[in-house]
């Protein structure tokens, strides 16, 4: 007779790297603790109790014999070993055939997930969605210090996702103290986290600054410049050669200046030379005599001489052109010629720079704080520090940014910080070579709707964010600074930043593209798991990378205070009473 503990009732019948074949006579007997497999329930496969294979199921098929008797066919891919109470990846180290196949208990799931890291760098946000008490560590080092993708479908929970993450991650401690150390800056595009952080240093439109001399070339070209115009190299060059020269007038400590410094000039002086430019006269028979019309040149019997007008090098007449806007004697008389940008070339640049500078909507560009504003105090104020409220998280209401900016502003904040933590490495390395931490306060830069920003696109309006966040994908590590994504279109998210990323959190996502797009992303070793990609539920998510000790379907934790992102009940408000529609309110915040 056979005793209970030896009759074989499931058997492997086939081993190969990627998948073993399991045939189970009686399925009702095949389960743990009263509960029945599914599809991503764990086996166990073993000769011995101290080396086991765990492997986790993909699909069930039923065989009928002739006899019309019933065989389970279980395929299940191998995730790893469990020896000794500690898990390794890869699962070459069991002999073959192995006889004895079985559920896995949940206290084996558990060792595999709670020995994976030490207590100290463990971070649990989520459970294992298959079992919810089993809940799933993370690493916290290897999971912020390089960059995490959140991807996933209208509604699939990405951000409540990236609430319950950051508010979890600045609630962490070790000790007795106010504020931690932890350093979240969110780029939130649709005004929906100020309920998910309330303590955060807010910034919004309405005390945004950020002033135009930060801006880069490029990024200022974006703003000032028409694009693809005739007469665009002329624009260029004079705008250039102006600033270059306004920032030397500006910095006259500084010995290196160069059109991309990121110092000081003022831009209305900019525009005083170019509407001087434009209007300027000279005197025909000395060409570097400039006929401004403030009686210090003599006009003899109506005609002008060759002594007429102010004779100036070119470096003296920017420099008077700064000044301020100076009348010019006209060209009626046949010895005044125009200027070499007076032929107009310059008119609908100077009507289109005027706009901008003036416009009440840019004012955070251009108002009269950018002219006041220091360095350190932006940056304080970007990095959470300002003088009055120390926040762990900052909180960029992008809302009301006006679109045609939004990627200018997107690329600037993000390469001031970038660069903070650039040149405070090379303090600290300077200050103390041999230290091995380049940065103690590291930086999580979170981008919502990524593809809003940094496109799969080489239109010359993203080029600026793109080349900011690119520069952070590939180098932001070295200096603390790590992107998280989020994106509901990953397909559409520069590629460049998107394969830098090395922990993905893949939530329900419904389009095959964008499904084809995460899944060369992923590794190849996931198997069927990420077929589970279009039916996950809210919440719930496939969580890949080098932070988690398996990919896992988990279930997200709820957030604290959800992001204002909730699905809207339709079918209960359209039942309500019929409700008055503040007409005027809604106008005046639409022209706000
Ligand atoms: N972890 C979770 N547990 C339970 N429900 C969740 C969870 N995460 C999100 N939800 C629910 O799913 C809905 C959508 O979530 P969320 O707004 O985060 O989606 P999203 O992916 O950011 O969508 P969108 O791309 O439109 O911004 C919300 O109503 C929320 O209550
Ligand atoms: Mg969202």
């Amino acid at each position: 007779m056979i005793s209970e503990e030896t009759k074989i009732n499931a058997e492997v019948i086939s081993v190969y790297p990627d998948r073993v074949k399991i045939s189970v006579d009686k399925l009702e007997d095949f389960k743990i603790a009263e509960e029945s497999l599914r599809v991503g329930s764990y086996l166990k496969i073993s000769d011995n109790e101290n080396v086991m294979l765990i492997a986790i199921i993909e699909n069930f098929s039923i065989e009928v014999n002739d006899k019309g008797e019933k065989k389970y066919l279980i395929e299940a891919n191998p995730l790893g070993v469990l020896k000794d109470g500690k898990f390794i990846r890869g699962g070459d180290s069991i002999a073959i055939p192995p006889k004895k196949v079985e559920p896995a208990t949940e206290d084996e799931i558990n060792t595999i997930y709670c020995n994976a890291f030490s207590e100290q760098e463990k971070f649990v946000f989520s459970s294992l969605a298959s079992n919810e008490r089993i809940r799933i560590p993370i690493n916290g080092n290897k999971f912020f210090n390089k960059h995490i993708a959140v991807v996933g479908s209208t509604g699939s929970g990405k951000s409540h996702t990236v609430a319950t993450i950051i508010q979890k991650a600045v609630k962490a401690k070790n000790g007795e103290f106010q504020l931690n150390n932890s350093h979240v800056v969110i780029f939130d595009i649709h005004s929906e986290y100020k309920s998910a952080f309330p303590d955060a240093n807010f910034i919004d439109i309405s005390n945004l600054v950020l002033p135009y001399w930060l801006l880069n070339s490029e990024e200022l070209e974006e703003i000032l410049l028409e694009t693809g115009e005739r007469d665009n190299y002329n624009q260029s060059s004079v705008f250039r050669t102006l600033v270059t020269e306004n920032k030397k007038k500006h910095n006259q400590g500084q010995t290196k200046i160069f059109y991309d410094s990121p110092v000081y000039f003022d831009i209305d002086e900019v525009i005083n030379a170019i509407n001087n430019y434009r209007n300027e006269t000279v005197n025909s028979k000395c060409s570097d005599r400039y006929m401004i019309d403030d009686n210090t040149y003599t006009i003899i019997g109506g005609s002008t001489d060759v002594n007429s007008g102010i004779k100036m090098t070119s470096s003296e007449r920017i420099a008077m052109y700064f000044e301020g806007e100076h009348v010019f004697h006209p060209t009626k008389n046949q010895n005044i010629t125009k200027g070499d940008y007076a032929d107009g070339t310059l008119d609908k640049f100077s009507i289109r720079f005027q706009s901008k500078v003036s416009q009440d909507r840019l004012s955070f560009l251009f108002g009269p704080e950018s002219k006041t504003v220091t360095f350190e105090k932006i940056l304080l104020q970007l990095l959470g520090y300002a003088p009055d409220n120390h926040a762990n998280v900052t909180l960029i209401d992008l809302s009301g940014v006006p679109f045609e900016v939004l990627s200018i502003t997107v690329s600037l904040i993000s390469r001031i910080i970038f660069e903070y933590g650039y040149f405070y490495k090379r303090l600290r390395n300077r200050a103390k070579p041999e230290e091995k931490i380049n940065n103690d306060i590291p930086i999580l830069l979170v981008y919502e709707e990524a593809h809003k920003y940094v496109p799969n696109s080489d239109l010359s309006k993203y080029r600026s964010a793109k080349q900011s966040i690119e520069r952070i994908a590939k180098e932001g590590r070295k200096y603390g600074v790590t992107l998280l994504l989020a994106s509901q279109r990953p397909s559409e998210i520069s590629e460049t930043i998107f394969s830098q990323c090395n922990n993905f959190i893949a939530m329900r996502l419904t389009n095959p593209n964008d499904q084809n797009y995460v899944k060369k992303l992923l590794p190849d070793t996931l198997g069927k798991l990420i077929d589970k990609m279009p039916t996950l539920k809210a919440g719930e998510a496939l969580l890949v990378g080098e932070a988690i000790i398996l990919p896992s379907i988990v279930q997200i934790d709820e957030c604290e205070n959800p992001p204002s992102s909730n699905d809207i009940p339709f079918w209960e408000l359209w039942k309500e009473e019929w409700k008055d529609l503040a007409i005027t309110e809604i106008k005046a915040e639409w022209r706000k």
